[in-house]
């Protein structure tokens, strides 16, 4: 069994000293960084932009993977790719166009993902998983933090890994992780898990290590 990456959300983390945290949580084991951008149209919520990304790039050389929930997305990707973005998500639900939201960001010398929401059904990767690095499936409704886990989507788990077949795509999970929920998605085919509660509780660069390693473990065991 391949080692989980983990992919700390710094939504839960201190926006006080938003480079300490960044700098602490890779300090801790953290595989990539991953940086929730939301617009307040698409998601209930509003987080932060690129100048932010930007800001904080250079604190870590770990991969930058920004979920983009913003409706249009196309207008701002080149933005958030210069800020220093490896990897971008779209939703599915948020581009009328997603074949072409998917070439943008390939065109931008990007890795590529698209995200679904809970409710959103499998179909619509289809036709573009030839152009995806990238599967993220929500297992909470996007726009906040410390949600718990949408047990229902464990099942699309295992029957997204079953459409990518030998594709090199990976499935990354995100929304309610905790030790106890990820061996669930973990067994079903997850390789990248978001946390953002599960894994800044404590505050402190001790605490995220201990809950780090926690998530880890517990996904690697199944
Ligand atoms: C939710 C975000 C998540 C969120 C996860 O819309 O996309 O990345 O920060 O937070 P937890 O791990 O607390 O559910
Ligand atoms: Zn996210």
């Amino acid at each position: 069994m391949s080692k989980t990456i983990i992919a700390p959300s710094i939504l839960a983390s201190d926006f006080s000293k938003l480079g300490e945290e960044i700098e602490a949580v890779d300090r801790a084991g953290a595989d990539w960084i991953h940086l929730d951008v939301m617009d307040g149209h698409f998601v209930p919520n509003i987080t932060f932009g690129a100048p932010v990304i930007k800001a904080v790039r250079d604190r870590s050389d770990l991969l930058f993977d920004c979920h983009l929930m913003i409706e249009p997305v196309d207008p701002y990707l080149a933005a958030f790719s210069e800020a220093g973005a490896d990897l971008i998500t779209v939703h599915a639900e948020a581009t009328k166009h997603l074949d072409r939201s998917l070439q943008a960001i390939q065109q931008l010398g990007k890795k590529t993902g698209v995200s679904l929401n809970p409710a959103t059904s499998i179909e619509c990767l289809e036709y573009v998983l030839d152009r995806l690095d990238l599967i993220v499936l929500m297992t909470v409704n996007p726009g906040f933090g410390g949600q718990a886990f949408l047990h229902s989507v464990v099942e699309k788990v295992a029957k997204v890994k079953a459409m990518i077949g030998d594709r090199p795509i990976q499935i990354e999970i995100d929304g309610g992780v905790t030790v106890e929920t990820a061996p669930l998605v973990s067994k079903a085919g997850a390789d990248v898990l978001v946390a953002g509660s599960a894994v800044f509780k404590g505050g402190t660069e001790e605490a995220y290590r201990t809950n780090i390693q926690a998530i880890r473990a517990a996904a690697d065991a199944v």
